[in-house]
């Protein structure tokens, strides 16, 4: 457990995720560690995660001390929020990400990477991490403003990884310096913060103009009205679209960049894939039907997620009162760390797991997995209000690409993930990015066809 008062701060700040890896690996189900002096638990058990999550979530509270940290730059907006307040936002946001919206969405997505496809012409070397970015806020920024989007995304691509990478270093002190501090630290973070909240403002400011429902999420928002039939308030507003950035952007990006490294690492995964994508589409772009019969892209992506889960530990949680969970008791106001990459690691629920296999994910063998312990997007009234956007938004965007061009990673690079807020890939993996032949296009069509 540690000296008191530091407890296991020093090993946890060190390495949180390794830290917690080894925590979870020797001491099994339900970890007590203490990072300073506060008192926390792992769980790493399916049935106590579900617990927590699923059967009595009023009971455990999105923990303060995470939420004031980031609460700079997502206000008080509906990833810390919790009880009535997050009831209430919530259902503004929900309409959004209704089915009929999300489909309105995949023409946008499909021209998105048609866009990036036509930059990579006759393919050569790329960053593939700032393609995924860079087609990933152009996705968000259309869904959210349903504007032209091209010079707004490139400022808020700018200002929101420095923010994020800036709270990432105050939730690893634990105890932020103050904010009036006249840091360099501070300064930085409050240009970036003023920057998102200008770009979401102005977008509000404009659509007033014409108040007209655009389809996109700040219409939905802006049309949206409480019981007494008041608008959404400008602060509410601001945190919402700023919440939605930093929640939908680098989380698609980075499952996309892992989804080609991890591809170009597995050659009989690349050729499935490109079975599957010349016997569907043959050629043409994807549309909104053909999403249910890409059932091999979409099993590549939800291992992808098991891999490597943007979201590699849910946001803490805290019981409101003293609680039993699977046998152990813990006391009120401790901090509960649940971690879906750690779990979907675990050898008792997934064979093997360090090994890429979309095939878990077949139709039957997807059946046998726990429930609890595959939760990339969450489970329960918190899970991800954008999964079906990003779920769609990535099976698109990868079944575009993918029909047309290969992806190899140049040799001799380091690939290792990086657990800060979310699981980070390194950033500029440099690829090779060539056109796939028609040649090979109709090999592949050939062997899809041909009987077993
Ligand atoms: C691969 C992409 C994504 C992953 C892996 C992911 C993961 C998650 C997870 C695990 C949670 C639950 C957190 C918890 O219980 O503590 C969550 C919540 C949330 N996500 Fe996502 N997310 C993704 C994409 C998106 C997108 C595209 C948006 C919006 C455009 C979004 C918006 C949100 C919001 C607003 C919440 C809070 C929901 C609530 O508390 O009611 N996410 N996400």
């Amino acid at each position: 457990m540690g000296p008191p008062l530091i407890g296991n701060m020093l090993e946890f700040r060190k390495d949180r995720m390794a830290f917690l890896i080894r925590a979870a690996r020797t001491y099994g189900d339900v970890v007590h560690f203490r990072p300073g002096p506060f008192h926390a638990y792992l769980l790493n058990h399916p049935d106590h995660i579900r617990d927590v999550l699923v059967g009595r979530p009023a009971k455990f509270l999105k923990n303060r001390i995470q939420g004031w940290m980031v609460e700079p730059l997502l206000g008080k907006g509906m990833i810390i929020s919790n009880g009535e307040d997050h009831r209430r936002q919530r259902r503004a946001a929900q309409p959004a990400f209704a089915p009929r919206r999300i489909e309105g969405y995949c023409g946008m997505f499909v021209r998105h990477a048609e866009e990036a496809m036509k930059a990579w012409g006759t393919g050569g070397e790329y960053d593939i991490d700032t393609e995924m970015l860079r087609l990933a806020m152009k996705n968000l920024c259309e869904a959210l403003f349903n504007a032209d989007t091209t010079d707004i995304s490139k400022r808020a691509e700018e200002a929101l990884p420095i923010a994020i990478e800036l709270l990432t270093k105050d939730s690893e002190l634990w105890v932020p310096l103050p904010s009036w501090l006249p840091t360099q630290h501070n300064r930085k973070k409050k240009e970036m913060i003023r920057a998102l909240t200008d770009i979401a403002l102005s977008f509000a400011d404009d659509w007033r103009k014409s108040g007209v429902d655009r389809g996109d999420l700040l219409s939905m928002l802006m049309l949206a009205r409480d019981e007494k039939g008041c608008p959404i308030a400008q602060a509410e507003l601001r945190d919402h679209l700023v919440t939605m950035f930093a929640a939908g952007y680098e989380t698609t990006a980075f499952t996309l960049i892992w989804a080609w490294i991890l591809i170009a690492q597995h050659p009989s995964v690349e050729a499935a894939l490109h079975a599957e994508l010349d016997r569907v589409l043959g050629g043409r772009a994807p549309t909104a039907e053909d999403l249910p019969k890409l059932t091999y892209t979409s099993m590549v992506l939800k291992e992808t997620l098991r891999l490597y889960p943007a979201a590699w530990v849910l946001a803490l949680r805290e019981p409101v009162e003293d609680v039993a969970i699977g046998g152990y008791r813990i006391r009120k106001g401790s901090f509960l760390f649940i971690s879906p990459y750690i779990i979907q690691r675990d050898p008792r629920y997934f064979d093997d797991p360090e090994r890429f296999d979309p095939e878990r994910f077949s139709p039957d063998a997807e059946k046998e997995i726990p429930r609890g312990a595959y939760l990339p997007f969450g489970i329960g009234p918190r899970v991800c209000i954008g999964q079906s956007f990003s779920q769609t938004e990535a099976l698109l965007v990868l079944a575009t690409l993918a029909q047309h061009y290969r992806v190899s990673v140049k040799p001799g690079q380091r690939l290792d993930p990086w657990g800060g807020l979310a699981l980070r890939p390194p950033a500029g993996v440099r690829v090779r990015i060539t056109p796939r032949t028609s040649g090979a296009r109709a090999a592949t069509e050939a062997l899809s066809s041909a009987p077993a």
